[in-house]
């Protein structure tokens, strides 16, 4: 596609930890689809990262490199689109102030996460002006590349909503600089962890992109199943069943339905069921492990990348600064 007509999409991932099944299907596998059709510009939002962890700010310089690792290795082109580290562009940080003397405080008291996650993280203090301002901080995220696409899963709504508002404020006060940023809705189907609850890095049962071949056979083989299946002769229902969630996100649908069918005639047992969903994972995962383990070993080239990353997002941050700037009056 010719380049100027191109649509700017940006997104972030905080980086807490090596991605996992649900962070793949959730945002990663779309990151990777998006990079022809737009011109899109990846950050790893360190700075949101702080906002909750702050009180263990050494590991996320490492899992930064985690992210970016997984990120390269499932196919993100450092020549297709921006990857970049968000701390490393001050100019965020600038228009966030800015941002934050038009923002009525109300606005901001008023997202859902905020309360949500003071509750959900309630052994962290999280009432503090910075997690306040998180949502604000996103808005600046999108808005310094003038991004129009905001690929984001649903739970990123209300940010985006304020996004929105934030950036038709600012051009009523100071004349049109941005345009509004549009929500291009994830569909992210919930995956089950090895425990059956929705997978989370936070539960510990996730299965990670990087897990060998082995420890995802040693994950999956005792997962439960759906509870009617005591005996192989037991028929089962696929949709109480949470192995079944991962045939969902990765096995073809043809194979699926059979599987399915076999399930609820009790034709087929769980041990062959979990043993089509992990070869299906192998398959997908080989060339990933693989450029994986090249970035591991020359880790100079995954930081070398990133700085290469910083220095275009920063040229197009510090061009919509002058116009800020300018349209502010300052
Ligand atoms: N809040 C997002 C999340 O938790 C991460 C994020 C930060 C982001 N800045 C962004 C997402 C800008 C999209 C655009 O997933
Ligand atoms: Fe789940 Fe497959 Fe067993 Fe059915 S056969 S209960 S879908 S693992």
């Amino acid at each position: 596609m010719n380049e100027q007509a191109k649509k700017t999409v940006l997104s972030g991932i905080r980086p807490t930890g090596a991605a996992h099944l649900g962070n793949y299907v959730g945002a990663l596998r779309n990151w990777v689809r998006l990079q022809d059709e737009y011109r899109c510009f990846y950050s790893i939002v360190d700075w949101h990262a702080l906002s909750s962890e702050y009180n263990d700010s050494k590991v996320i310089r490492g899992y930064t490199f985690e992210v970016a690792c997984d990120l390269l290795s499932l196919g993100l082109n450092p020549e297709r689109c921006v990857l970049f580290v968000q701390s490393q562009i001050k100019e965020h940080a600038e228009l966030h102030l800015l941002l934050s003397m038009i923002t009525p405080l109300p606005w901001l008291e008023r997202v859902p996460t905020f309360k949500e996650q003071q509750q959900e993280l309630a052994e962290k203090e999280l009432n503090t002006y910075g997690f306040l301002g998180y949502p604000l901080l996103q808005t600046a995220d999108i808005i310094i590349y003038k991004a129009e696409v905001v690929p984001v899963g649903e739970d990123q709504a209300s940010h985006l909503e304020l996004a929105r508002e934030i950036t038709r404020r600012f051009n009523r006060f100071y004349g049109p600089v941005f345009p509004e940023p549009q929500m291009l809705l994830t569909e992210v189907p919930t995956l089950a962890g090895t425990d059956g609850r929705k997978m989370s890095k936070s539960y510990g049962n996730a299965i990670y992109l990087k897990d060998s071949e082995e420890v995802i056979r040693k994950k999956i083989s005792p997962m439960v199943t759906d509870t009617r299946r005591k005996r192989r002769s037991d028929p089962g229902e696929p949709d109480d069943c949470p192995v079944f969630t991962l045939h969902r996100a990765f096995v073809n649908k043809e194979t699926r339905d059979r599987l399915a069918a076999d399930c609820r005639s009790a034709k087929g047992g769980c041990l062959e069921c979990k043993r089509v969903v992990i070869d299906s994972l192998i398959r997908l995962l080989t060339p990933y492990w693989e450029k994986r383990k090249s970035y591991e070993a020359n880790p100079t080239r995954v930081w070398d990348i990133l700085e290469e990353g910083n220095s275009r997002a920063r040229r197009a941050a510090q061009k919509t600064m002058e116009d800020v700037r300018s349209a502010i009056g300052l």
